[in-house]
């Protein structure tokens, strides 16, 4: 928290600041606490009010600590396009939380992530900051069981291609949804 306090005074005090200011208060704490809402609305002159607004309209702030083991889902268009919301499906199943989620006792969770660029690697996830993909469905799921049982994922095999449709056949008859993969909410 100090070091977030003592980044934070570099910033301009200005409220076209609050975006920056909220993801400081990520980046250093992991997650946008009740005492950061504070000192970002103290630095920036806005009422907490103003801040919590502000940090509850953008999906990617976090308002609990981060999990362990931390699952971020790409919503991206080219993720999204190649199986992206299967794989979510398939996660929400198997870690046993919705997006946006922590699992029990905060051992892993799924939350939201934005295109990072790196879409050659679609459908992906990241897991504690790392590219994972791209995944098939089967390996989703595999994926998601070594997850669970408190296993090192960073070795996850990678490789340069994308996965066919015809991958998606098989979770389908698993895990339900229409073929245009809009099915699940
Ligand atoms: S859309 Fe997922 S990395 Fe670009």
């Amino acid at each position: 928290m100090e070091r977030f306090a003592g980044l934070l005074q570099q910033l301009p005090r200005s409220k076209g600041e609050l975006l920056r200011a909220l993801h400081l208060a990520q980046e250093q704490l992991g997650w946008v606490s009740k005492d950061a809402i504070r000192l970002i609305g103290r630095h920036l002159r806005m009422t907490d009010a103003e801040v919590y607004g502000a940090a509850t309209f953008y999906a990617e702030f976090r308002h609990s600590p981060p999990p362990k083991t931390l699952v971020t889902w790409c919503s991206g268009p080219s993720c999204r396009v190649v199986g992206g919301d299967r794989l979510r499906r398939i996660l929400e199943v198997e870690l046993g939380c919705q997006l946006g989620e922590n699992g029990p006792d905060d051992e892993w969770g799924m939350w939201l992530g934005q295109c990072n660029g790196t879409c050659e690697r679609a459908p992906m996830i990241w897991v504690n900051g790392r590219v994972v993909g791209p995944l098939t469905m089967v390996e989703t799921v595999k994926l998601a069981r070594r997850i669970r049982a408190g296993e090192d994922v960073v070795e996850w095999p990678q490789r340069p291609i994308k996965i066919a449709p015809a991958t998606f056949v098989d979770a389908e008859a698993v895990y339900g949804g229409d073929e245009h993969g809009e099915g699940a909410g």
